[in-house]
């Protein structure tokens, strides 16, 4: 195979809140992949930065009462820190607020303008007249339009779901000063994102991205592209436009400039060339890791802005799921929203790193964390199959026999075995189906225990005359277990390097005309891994929900890292509510006698709940999941005492308890059988 030119980038975390569990999935994830390529001898750069612009970042640092720059300095510290102590190993990792990145933002701006795709006009957004500034959606509350409940945000409401414009708002506030905004004109710069829409088609459709991501871009082709806005009024932390004074370039804009800017930075320290891996027509190849919900900013303004700029667009874009623990979303009252910092205070990180590996494919699913699984696999597959096999060999090698391996080989087709299955993990990991990597490669970790499990060394070590086939037995063992490491270091490369020390050999690539190690002297076996520890997890979380009564400035920060994205991944706060209050529910089995549509209404059914009393009518947003009939005569939980909620379509007189992501999956709690209609549940 030749050797490939490749440039690899991760999402830019913000700048204003800790690394937590689920960013790592993805620098795992793409960590593995990089070290994969780099061990086939492929050239292969990992790049990434931290996200350093935009309103929270500014507002966060105004309230530590420091300079944005210096808050910016302060997280780089520890993200790297947390990122250096997982393994993950960039080749660079830099900041968007960089002289890299304000020269290449400005080049691209300038290459777009010139072109003909910016475009500007004056649009009305709220202002604080207090703070003296423009307001983001996330940054105006009130109450929500359709359903009157307060407290709810500027681009949607959390109790509804309703979505809609900040304007919409009734009795709107600041949510920095408190204060009514008022409606303040002012000049915006926007990218014509539809001059692309041909070019968008194309690319979206050549290959470069995941299939069901394809299909999702074909949605929202064809539902027509929109201008995007690309600039932002002072006060805002971020760079001013060239030729728009006290105008900023919108976070989003030079996000993923990032990328090239750390790339370039890396060009600069090391020699290389920038424009073998950027100019239009390079052989490079270019991959973005990113999380599924920036797809939009990835997928279409990238490409977009980079073919009007005369740059190459990337190979591929490999979109991830979310992460959930233990299937639910990270919570902080629950001690799940588990900052990187707190597991490394407590577990190896390589056992997440396997952990991870072993849930994941290529595709944009979500994957979940569950402590006892977790445990489960790290112990049987790291701890019992693959370092098993070095402590079963090595003492007899070191006490009988010097630390010398034999001269022989005792079985070469079981060798043979491990290194032809190499290409067929190599696709997998090529492929990004890592967790069916992990699959073969535990299968051969068996048949390697298999083998001793049949050859009893034990016994042999015990019996006359049996010295050579001791000797043999035990070094066969070490070789399986040099081919399990060189196959699982791209996810555990601490341990393989230990493996390494313990082998006395250099570092691996991967497998290609590999002999059996013989007649080669080895060092001490030192344990390699222990078993995960349960009060560990425990700590972990007991720690998780201690920081949540510590520091609500990671709180605060998680709202803030969320507000200028399109979809919001983790719930921002979860408060928890005492006993006494939960006993106030009034919860009933429910039997659902009729179900109506909504005119006028695409979320809601309108439904006649019988509690035991009198027929309820509540409306519930299921429509997406239920067609009408399909609920008659179905019992569901309810909620008795919600207070009556005047909703535009009718007063609702309960609520009905469902599970799940949304659109098709609403999943009614329904009882087992045996319960009927008022029965209360204890
Ligand atoms: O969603 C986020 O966390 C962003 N900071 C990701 C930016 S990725 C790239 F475009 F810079
Ligand atoms: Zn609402």
């Amino acid at each position: 195979m030749l050797n490939r030119k490749i440039l690899v980038t991760s999402a830019l975390p913000y700048a204003n809140g800790p690394i937590h569990l689920g960013h790592l999935v993805e620098y795992i994830q793409t960590d593995i992949w990089v070290r994969f390529q780099k061990q086939r001898g492929n050239t292969c750069y990992y790049v990434c930065a931290d996200d350093t612009h935009g309103t929270p970042i500014m507002l966060r640092a105004d309230k530590e009462g420091i300079a944005p720059e210096a808050l910016i300095a302060k997280v780089w510290d520890q993200h790297y820190a947390d990122f250096c102590e997982f393994g993950v190993a960039f080749d660079n990792y830099h900041s968007t607020h960089s002289d890299e990145n304000k020269v290449l933002a400005s080049l691209i701006y300038t290459r777009l303008r010139d072109a003909g795709h910016i475009s500007s006009r004056t649009i009305t957004q709220a202002y604080d007249p207090v703070k003296n500034m423009f307001l983001p959606d996330r940054f105006i509350k009130g109450e929500c339009p359709k359903c009157g409940a307060k407290e709810q945000y500027g681009d949607g409401c959390e109790v509804c779901g309703a979505t809609y414009s900040p304007t919409d708002l009734k009795n709107p506030v600041s949510a920095i000063s408190g204060e009514k905004p008022i409606a303040k004109d002012s000049v915006h710069y926007f990218f014509d994102l539809a001059n692309f829409t041909e070019m968008l088609s194309e690319w979206t459709n050549a290959g470069h991205l995941q299939a069901e991501v394809s299909n999702k871009l074909a949605e929202w082709l064809g539902g027509g592209l929109q201008q995007w806005d690309i600039s932002r009024d002072a006060p805002y932390f971020g760079f001013e436009i060239p030729d728009a004074p006290g105008k900023y370039f919108y976070v989003w804009l030079d996000a993923p400039i990032g990328y090239m800017a750390s790339f370039k930075n890396l060009c600069d320290k090391q020699g290389l060339d920038f424009n073998e891996f950027w100019g239009k027509g390079s052989d490079a190849e270019l991959y973005h890791f990113i999380g599924k919900d920036i797809i939009y900013f990835h997928a279409l303004f990238w490409p977009a802005m980079l073919h009007g700029a005369h740059l190459r667009t990337p190979s591929a874009i490999f979109a991830h799921g979310f992460l959930t623990v233990n299937g639910e979303k990270m919570s902080k009252s629950r001690g799940t929203f588990i900052t990187a910092r707190t597991y490394l205070e407590h577990l190896n990180p390589e056992y997440l790193r396997y952990y991870f590996a072993a849930k994941l494919s290529a595709g944009v699913d979500d994957i979940d964390l569950n402590f006892d699984d977790f445990s489960q696999r790290v112990n049987s597959d790291l701890v019992g199959k693959v370092v098993n096999i070095a402590s079963r060999c090595s003492g007899f090698i070191a006490k009988r026999f010097a630390g010398m391996l034999s001269v022989n080989c005792s079985e070469p087709a079981l060798f043979a075995d491990f290194i032809n299955a190499s290409e067929t993990i190599a696709e997998f990991y090529e492929t990004r189906e890592f967790g069916k990597a992990m699959r073969e490669i535990m299968a051969l970790a068996d048949k390697a225990n298999q083998y001793i499990d049949e050859k009893k060394p034990w016994l042999l070590a015990k019996e006359e005359g049996k010295e050579q086939e001791l000797h043999e037995v035990c070094t066969m063992g070490l070789n399986l277990f040099r081919l399990l490491a060189v196959y699982l270091k791209p996810v555990i490369p601490a341990l393989a390097g230990e493996a390494e020390s313990f082998l006395n050999i250099p570092a691996q690539a991967w497998v290609s005309g590999l002999q059996p190690l013989l007649a080669h002297q080895i060092n001490e076996f030192k344990p390699l891994m222990t078993r995960v520890d349960p009060d560990k997890i425990t700590a972990i979380v007991e720690a998780s929900k201690e920081n949540l009564e510590k520091t609500p400035a990671i709180a605060a920060a998680s709202v803030a890292s969320v507000v200028e994205k399109a979809a919001p991944q983790f719930e921002p706060i979860a408060e928890t509510i005492d006993f006494n209050d939960f006993a106030k529910l009034d919860l009933r089995i429910g039997k659902i006698l009729k179900a109506n549509h909504v005119e006028g209404s695409d979320k809601l059914l309108q439904l006649t709940v019988d509690i035991g009393d009198e027929p309820r009518t509540i409306f519930s947003g299921i429509k997406s999941a239920y067609q009408p009939e399909a609920l008659e005569g179905r019992l569901t939980m309810v909620i008795a005492n919600l207070a009556p909620r005047k909703m535009r379509f009718g007063v609702s007189e309960g609520m009905v308890l469902a599970a799940g992501p949304g659109d098709k999956e609403i999943f009614l709690l329904s009882p087992d059988d045996g319960a009927v209609a008022g029965m209360r549940v204890k």
